[in-house]
């Protein structure tokens, strides 16, 4: 039975083959190392062998650990049962978060979840006990809380089935989001391929004071670098502001990470990581840590001359660090609170605000909770309560339960909130507002992570505002938006009050962590005797089928499905909330597939003209229209067209309705190689203006595609409806292995070949 934790004996040895890899790496390069290449180059499969070179090569590496969410651990479990292995080959865990509906408190909403999604709990809580891993139940916490609480460990490389994986970074460990396909191959027991990302240097100088939070340091930072910024880079932060900032705190910079778009996060090891360890009963994984610290930082060089070693380097000075609000509808429209205001007025936004909300997985350390309960004491002290709705998502059992002994959830209470269950609630969509109508305009803010239209509550009419904690109180009772709580009063009747700034906070309570480990399941002592059972008939679960190789004349004349405009994330894409039911079951789910796409030609969401028929219908509809006829399709979109979460069904769906090839201005780096391992090919175009020449009822040609070779270009050919034709080239980023996969019609279809 494989090991879960991360022993003291485990990460000793992945601290071992690290030194190892490196030395063989430093006689290769000859200069120092970053943090990052240090985790990177430490888990190469080949350190001899790998081609390096940063942008450019693919990496082999061999991941310490896999963490999936019952979301996406549906569709990867559902793999890597075709994939034939008798138990996983590194310690994995699943988390049961995501299908837990926000509607009216934490222990009612948990006990309603349990009963409507028995049938996925028990599937999963079967192949995890059957197959090795360790199995959190609902009501245990969000995963990436939950890991960082109990796996996580500097130096070390993890692989999440969810795109906020990186939030183990504040734990100094490289920890990547990933479709559920590359966790299947981790899983198996084979390398994991990543591109090598470039590297971009922050450098954090000064301390935080007053208002400002580790929040506003990624808030900051998305301003700057916007939600592209990051894309195949990996953000590593250094200086002395950064040895300033608690752990969790750190990790809540490192999860926005996944905003930039960039491959990971990483804080090198410190005091505050060891004091985190140690408050989580782990002083023996930090006794071993202190052993090989220079593993676990950036060479001193890199430090001293930082520009020689990174591709890009932002300073940020804490000590100045305004508090900022960032939103609507994406995380990088960024501004210090000083200026929203004027943005609301400017803008039009709606300035009421109907919910104020707080935690997840982002935002709800001890620190976070701690400082926020601070103001609503002082809300609660001058007779006040909520102006908007508050609602607190604790990120795990851990921490509720602290909280709860510790006496921030009565501060919480007393000013009118409601404690939502240890999940991801309306962070996923997985809310059951009644107080605002579907259209109706509204704002709501969060201390959460992600901000696209319709995320939180399937409304594209709420306005979503991203803060830290303590600013989401704030506004909170002030229930407006046009209000700044540095400077303004807060009126409520004849009462007012000017909040003062939440003073620091215990990063870890005195007390100590409650310890709470009640939602642990761990895998059976034998494995192969646990049935995994899947009925037929279900809604909610259907095994796998294979997909088919593609062969000659699949890609001659292929319907354009649709050309999409602006944003294209996965929530567009594959959307969540009332979707997320369908999450084992491909052809169910793959009925809301891009129905939240804007089609460029109409400007209308999830509608397209069907080539064939001149019928306007929904997107999935048309497509299983095309796949009726025997015909696969082609999708254009635009810029990081797949921006946003890890999900592979936003890469699934397409292929299993008969997605061909999907064409844009760029990507987004875990959708294309979603997209790669499901057989779908991403190309974007050569000339970026060529976007334009693709017209409604075009049918696309791509010319000798069954020979497709890495760095070689392929034409597509655009048979417009007035019978005019014109030749535009595509990029592509396939290297060998991606081009079997594609020949063989999925990465999973090679590995069970293996
Ligand atoms: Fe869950 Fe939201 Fe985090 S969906 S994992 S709380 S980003």
């Amino acid at each position: 039975m494989p090991v879960i934790e991360s022993t003291p004996e485990l990460v000793r040895a992945v601290y071992e083959r690290t030194r190892k890899n490196l030395s063989i790496v430093r006689e290769r390069l000859g200069r120092p190392l970053t943090l990052a290449e240090k985790i990177l180059f430490g888990h190469l499969d080949d350190p001899k062998g790998q081609d390096l070179e940063a942008g450019k090569a693919y990496l082999l590496l061999r991941p310490d650990r896999v963490a999936m969410q019952d979301a996406t651990a549906q569709m990867a479990l559902l793999q890597f049962m075709q994939a034939g292995k008798a138990e996983v080959a590194v310690p994995s865990t699943v988390h049961c978060d995501h299908l837990i509906q926000a509607r009216v408190g934490a222990l009612t909403d948990t006990n309603v979840a349990s009963t409507e999604n028995r049938e996925v709990y028990d599937f999963l809580a079967q192949v995890s006990a059957k197959y090795g891993i360790g199995f959190w139940k609902p009501g245990s916490g969000i995963i990436h809380q939950v890991v960082l609480e109990n796996y996580a460990f500097p130096g070390g490389l993890m692989i999440g089935t969810d795109s906020h994986t990186p939030n183990a970074g504040g734990l100094g460990m490289a920890a990547v989001g990933v479709g559920g396909a590359d966790a299947v191959d981790v899983m198996a027991g084979f390398p994991w391929e990543v591109l090598q990302p470039k590297l971009v240097g922050v450098k954090l100088t000064g301390e935080l004071n007053g208002w400002a939070a580790p929040k506003d340091v990624i808030l900051k930072l998305l301003g700057i670098l916007t939600v592209k910024g990051g894309t195949n880079r990996i953000v590593e932060y250094f200086g002395p502001g950064a040895r300033a900032l608690s752990c969790t705190g750190k990790a809540t910079i490192t999860n926005m990470g996944a905003e930039l778009g960039a491959t990971t996060s990483v804080f090198p090891y410190d005091a505050a990581m060891e004091r985190y360890l140690r408050g989580t009963e782990r002083a023996a994984l930090a006794e071993v840590a202190g052993e090989y610290r220079d593993l676990l930082v950036a060479d001193a060089e890199v430090e001293a001359n930082p520009e020689t070693y990174f591709d890009e380097i932002i300073e940020i000075d804490l000590s100045t660090l305004e508090p900022h609000v960032v939103g609507p509808h994406t995380p990088d429209l960024a501004r210090p609170v000083s200026e929203l205001k004027k943005a609301a007025i400017a803008e039009g936004y709606p300035t009421n605000l109907t919910s104020a909300l707080i935690g997840s997985c982002t935002n709800s350390s001890y620190e976070d909770l701690s400082r926020a309960a601070a103001l609503a004491d002082q809300a609660s002290a001058a007779g006040m309560k909520m102006a908007a709705k508050l609602m607190v998502s604790p990120g795990s059992d851990q921490i509720f339960e602290t909280i709860k002994r510790d006496g921030q959830m009565a501060s919480f209470e007393n000013a009118g909130a409601t404690v939502l269950a240890n999940a991801c609630g309306p962070c996923i969509g997985q809310w059951k507002r009644e107080d605002i109508q579907k259209g109706e305009k509204n704002s709501i803010i969060t201390s959460f992570n992600r901000n696209f239209r319709a995320r939180n509550d399937s409304n594209p009419e709420t306005f979503a505002f991203i803060a830290s904690p303590e600013i989401v109180l704030a506004y909170g009772l002030a229930g407006r938006l046009d209000f700044d709580p540095l400077s303004d009063e807060i009126v409520q009747g004849d009462k007012k009050l000017k909040l003062k700034a939440p003073a620091k906070a215990d990063d870890l309570p005195s007390k100590g962590f409650v310890r709470a480990f009640g939602g642990y399941q761990a895998p059976a002592k034998d494995g192969a005797s646990v049935e995994v059972k899947v009925d037929p008939k279900s809604e909610r679960l259907e095994l796998l089928a294979a997909f088919v190789a593609p062969k000659a004349g699949d890609f001659d004349e292929l319907p354009l499905l649709i050309k999409t405009k602006g944003k294209t994330t996965t929530d567009h894409i594959s959307p969540a909330g009332p979707w997320l039911r369908f999450r084992g079951h491909l052809d169910r789910i793959s009925d809301n597939m891009l129905t939240g796409a804007i089609n460029a030609f109409n400007g209308d969401a999830g509608q397209a003209a069907n080539v064939f028929t001149g019928e306007k219908g929904a997107v999935p509809a048309v497509a299983r229209d095309y796949k009726a006829r025997g015909k696969r399709w082609i999708v254009v979109g635009d810029e990081n067209y797949g921006e946003g979460s890890s999900r592979e069904h936003a890469a699934m769906s397409p292929r299993y309705l008969g997605g061909a090839a999907i064409i844009v201005r760029s990507f987004a780096r875990i959708h294309e190689t979603n997209l790669k391992k499901q057989g779908v090919l991403p190309f974007t175009f050569a000339v970026a203006s060529d976007y334009e020449k693709v017209k409604e009822g075009d049918r696309i040609s791509l010319e000798d595609v069954l020979a497709i070779a890495p760095g070689k270009a392929v034409n597509a050919v655009l048979h417009h409806v007035d019978g005019s034709k014109e030749t535009i080239a595509l990029r592509h980023t396939l290297n060998d292995e991606q081009v079997a996969w594609f020949k063989a019609g999925s990465a999973l279809n090679i590995l069970q070949s293996k």
